[in-house]
């Protein structure tokens, strides 16, 4: 029997390439996109495109219960709409950090109440949140797009054992840096105060953020972003991400937590030594029993 999935944020990056290994997989797609438009050469009778805006709510609610209509069922839901804002947390607008918490936190959660009936009626699915190693750590200017995965996190780390009796699981896909256009095109800024340059330097390589009132145009648009993924080292093609996806949606007893990306294993490890270091010299502060660390 084939699956059907939804994804959200499926015209390009992880989502396309989510959405195009699910098709080759021989499942059926619902993908979601803001201009739909921008899906079209994916034509395939197994999938349907319906146009989203995570952060509408009402919108949302009618195109989950649409998509349940068209195809019935659903069988893997995958959160994955999202951007990075950075900047430090002194230099960010209301409005900035509202939309961040808009689409990367408030749009999942969305999506997640709309299916959740759906789902419960059909006594099985599993729902898959689209996180990042930096919802286990945390990046200087990234404090926002740190803050929205965190509470993302948050709540479906609940939903998994809220939802657990209806057969419906939950899990927290934390992926690595992969070749999208998540540190080009998509990653928006704040205005820059002078006194965090050296942070800007230290952590992204400029001096200055792009300016975000600047049009863009093809030939300088992408250039101060192309800077912040020079910085990074080689990062896999989503299509390495889509094939780790599926190796977790197969999975029968999927984790609560799956890290999916090279080197993605090596940052949570850090994080977490990070945050075990912290605790260590607590001396009312003791690992349980058993445990590796005891
Ligand atoms: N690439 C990485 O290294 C990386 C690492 C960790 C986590 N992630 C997460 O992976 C997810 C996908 O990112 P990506 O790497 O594929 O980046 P991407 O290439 O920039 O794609 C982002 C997708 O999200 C969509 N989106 C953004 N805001 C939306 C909104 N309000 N409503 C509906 N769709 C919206 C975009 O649609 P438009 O085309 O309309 O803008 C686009 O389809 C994000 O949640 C991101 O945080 C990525």
């Amino acid at each position: 029997m084939p699956r059907t999935w939804f994804v959200t944020g499926a015209n390009r990056g992880l989502g396309r390439a989510f959405t195009v290994a699910a098709l080759a997989a021989g499942d059926i797609v619902v993908a979601t996109a803001r201009d739909p438009h921008a899906m079209s050469d994916l034509a395939d009778e197994r999938l349907t495109v319906l146009p989203l805006d995570v952060r509408d709510r009402d919108r949302v609610f009618a195109t989950v219960d649409k998509a349940f209509e068209v195809t019935g069922r659903i069988d893997v839901l995958v959160n994955n709409a999202g951007y990075g804002l950075v900047g430090a947390l002194e230099e960010l607008t209301e409005d900035r950090i509202r939309d961040q918490m808009d689409t990367n936190f408030y749009g999942v959660l969305w999506v997640s109440q709309a299916a959740l009936p759906h789902l419960r009626a059909q006594g099985s699915g599993h729902i898959v949140q689209i996180s990042t190693v930096g919802a286990v750590g945390s990046l200087p200017l990234f404090g926002m797009y740190n803050a929205s995965k965190w509470a993302m996190e948050g709540f479906s780390a609940s939903l998994a054992d809220e939802v657990r009796p209806f057969g419906i699981k939950v899990t927290l896909a934390q992926m690595g840096g992969f070749d999208t256009d998540w540190a080009k095109s998509s990653m928006k800024f704040a205005e820059g105060i002078s006194a965090y340059s050296p942070v800007r330097e230290a952590v992204l390589g400029m001096r200055d953020y792009p300016d975000m009132s600047v049009a863009p145009s093809t030939e300088t648009s992408t250039e101060p972003t192309e800077r912040v993924a020079e910085n990074e080292w080689a990062e896999p093609a989503p299509e390495v991400a889509a094939a780790g996806l599926l190796q977790l949606v197969n999975d029968p007893n999927p984790p609560l937590r799956r890290i999916i990306g090279p080197g993605a294993h090596q940052m949570v490890a850090m994080a977490l030594e990070a945050r075990r270091q912290d605790y260590v010299s607590d001396p009312e502060f003791t690992w349980p029993a058993g445990s590796a660390d005891s």
